[in-house]
């Protein structure tokens, strides 16, 4: 049977960031909480002129920027809770700005931070059925619970896309995959709220027991627990690691919790500086196992994406041989190492920033060094254009 999955992956995140231990500060909060509490460190704010479709964008420039693969796709799925419209995909802004070709399948898909995981097995099927498609897969979002809410130091932005073909040169998907669903409540974001709700403990167990159930539907459908390494759904680092213990009992403690930094640890490097991207968290985990830890050629890789309200999917991978030349790993480094540290303040103001409701015109500063920005709101329309232009 033909091999499909990730040919390409290449994320993107804002270039400004505020240290936790400034929000801490600010909130008389332990800042060992954070570091130690969650893991986390910093946390990317959004520019005022980026938004999901902006990071979307952006992310997927890296892929096409130096010309080797050609901008000619057969889909464009993007995955979002952060979207801008309730109706237009934003996909549709993304393929005008990448300058793909246009008889191409457009559309936005959501269930929270798992809708990227739907978008990839969507993509495969179709892939098996026709090895000559190529489908470009975006997840892009931005995460906000509120100033001095729990959620505050779990908030972060990222957008990461990734090509799917057949005889991928990155990582090869396997059919198998371990599904669970359930009505809960964990986290949610009401149409008229511009920040997410959510019952964060209660959420935290959720996560675990989907987590559960899906390594038991893994295993009903003839899934095998062979992994070398997994990869989790991040809202916040340390989830890695009570997942992992999690993973650890419900596989009969054939993996060790000990191995935790062998196996998994790379994968929570680009996330501790980024934070929370919902939709991107899991595939911004892949990415940072793969540039920042040697990975084996054939190594299996277990990939477990959850969706609060809630949606989980345990994924099966196999690494394929000569993956690293296919990597955007100096790119990516270099953008993380060229961001800006934000005072709390500034921080603050990023968060409040008031956008227009009312149909008048707002031209944006540009604020955002990305390839691509929103530059203004007008008539209820936003307008978005090469940074450069
Ligand atoms: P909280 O309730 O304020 O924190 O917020 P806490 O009191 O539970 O403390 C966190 C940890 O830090 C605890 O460790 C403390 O003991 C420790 P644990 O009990 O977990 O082992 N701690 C310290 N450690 C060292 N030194 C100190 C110190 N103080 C405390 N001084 C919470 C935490 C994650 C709940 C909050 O940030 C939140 O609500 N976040 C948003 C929700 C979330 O991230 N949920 C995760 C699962 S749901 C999910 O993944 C889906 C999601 O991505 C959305 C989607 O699907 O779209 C969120």
């Amino acid at each position: 049977m033909v091999r499909v999955g990730i040919d390409r992956i290449a994320f993107y995140t804002s270039n400004q960031f505020v240290a936790l231990k400034d929000v801490a500060e600010h909130n008389q909060i332990d800042p060992d909480k954070f570091a130690l509490g969650i893991w986390q460190e910093n946390m990317a704010v959004a520019s005022v002129d980026e938004d999901a479709v902006t990071l979307a964008a952006n992310a997927a420039e890296t892929i096409f920027a130096d010309g080797s693969i050609a901008r000619q796709v057969d889909q464009l799925l993007f995955a979002t809770e952060s979207g801008v419209d309730q109706s237009k995909a934003g996909g549709v802004y993304i393929r005008r700005l990448l300058g793909l070709n246009q008889n191409c399948r457009v559309v936005e898909l959501k269930q929270a931070c798992y809708s990227a995981t739907a978008g990839l097995q969507m993509a495969l099927a179709q892939i098996r059925a026709n090895p000559s498609l190529r489908i470009l897969l975006i997840a892009s979002d931005i995460a906000r619970y509120g100033l001095g809410t729990p959620g505050e130091a779990t908030q972060g932005c990222g957008a990461v896309a990734m090509l799917l073909t057949a005889n991928p040169s990155i990582l090869a998907i396997d059919e198998v995959a371990g599904l669970h669903s359930d009505d809960v409540m964990d986290f949610w974001r009401p149409n008229y709220s511009d920040t997410a709700l959510v019952d964060g403990k209660y959420s935290t167990k959720v996560y675990l027991n989907t987590l559960k159930a899906c390594i038991a539907d893994y295993q009903a459908r003839g899934g095998e627990l062979e992994f070398q390494h997994l990869c989790y759904h991040l809202p916040f680092s340390r989830m890695a690691e009570k997942a992992h213990k999690t993973f650890c009992r419900e596989s009969g403690n054939r993996y060790q919790v000990e191995a935790f930094e062998q196996n998994i640890a790379a994968g929570l490097i680009y996330n501790r500086t980024i934070g929370n991207s919902y939709t991107a968290s899991l595939y911004i985990a892949l990415a940072s196992l793969l540039d920042n830890q040697e990975v084996e050629a054939n190594a299996r890789i277990g990939l477990f994406s959850f969706g609060s309200g809630c949606m989980g999917e345990l994924m099966s991978a196999t690494v394929v041989a000569g993956y690293r030349d296919a990597l955007y790993s100096k790119a990516h480094h270099q953008m993380l190492s060229e961001r800006t540290q934000m005072t709390y303040a500034d921080y603050e103001a990023a968060f409040t920033y008031g956008y227009v409701v009312d149909g008048s015109e707002q031209v944006l500063p540009k604020q955002t060094t990305g390839a691509y920005r929103l530059a203004k709101i007008d008539q209820h329309q936003r307008h978005y254009e090469p940074t450069n232009c």
